[in-house]
C-alpha cells in the first residue's frame, strides 16, 4: 500500500526532480553566457523535461490521498569548466536519479504498492534514454577536443532540440 514511508521518498524525488529542473536552468544560462545558444537550448528543453518529470511526482502524490511537502530546493553550481565538463556533470547528476529511482522501486515493491511501482517504469525507461544522451554528447565532444569548429557544429546540433510537451498537464 502507499504508506507513509513510501509518499515522503516520493516527495523526496519531487524534490530531485527540481534540483534537475534548476541544474540544467544554471546550465542553459552558463552555455548562453560563453557564446553556445545551441547547448543554451538543449539544457533549457532538459529544464523542461525535468519540470514534467516534477509535475507526475507531484500529481501521483495527490492521487494517492496524500499531499506534497514541497521541500527548499538547493543551489546549483553556476560555474563551469567548458561544455565537455556540463555534460560530465549532466551524466553524473543523472546516474544519481537513476539510483534514487532504483530505491524507489525498490521500495514500492517493499511495501507492496504495486500502482506505484508501474507509476515509475516510465522513470525507468526514461533513465536509459537520459544516461545514453549525454554519454553520446560526452563522446563527440571528446572526439572535437580543443577544435573550435567542431564545438559550433555541435553546436549548432544542439540548437535543433525541441521540447515536447506532455498530452495533458498531469501526464
Ligand atoms: Fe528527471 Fe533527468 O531525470
Amino acid at each position: 500500500m502507499y504508506t507513509k514511508k513510501l509518499s515522503k521518498k516520493m516527495n523526496k524525488q519531487l524534490n530531485n526532480e527540481l534540483y534537475s529542473a534548476y541544474l540544467y536552468l544554471s546550465m542553459s544560462s552558463y552555455a548562453a553566457s560563453i557564446g553556445l545558444k545551441g547547448a543554451a537550448n538543449w539544457f533549457m528543453v532538459q529544464y523542461q523535461e525535468e519540470m514534467v518529470h516534477a509535475m507526475k511526482f507531484f500529481n501521483y502524490i495527490n492521487s494517492r490521498g496524500e499531499h506534497t511537502e514541497l521541500a527548499a530546493i538547493a543551489a546549483p553550481p553556476t560555474e563551469f569548466v567548458n561544455l565537455l565538463d556540463m555534460f560530465q556533470q549532466t551524466l553524473a547528476h543523472e546516474q544519481f536519479i537513476t539510483s534514487s529511482i532504483y530505491e524507489l522501486t525498490d521500495l514500492a515493491l517493499a511495501e507492496k504498492d504495486h500502482a506505484t511501482h508501474i507509476f515509475l517504469q516510465w522513470f525507468v525507461t526514461e533513465q536509459i534514454e537520459e544516461e545514453e544522451n549525454d554519454r553520446d554528447l560526452i563522446g563527440k565532444l571528446k572526439l572535437i577536443g580543443d577544435n573550435g569548429q567542431g564545438l559550433l557544429l555541435l553546436d549548432n546540433e544542439l540548437a535543433t532540440r525541441v521540447f515536447v510537451p506532455p498530452p495533458t498537464a498531469a501526464a
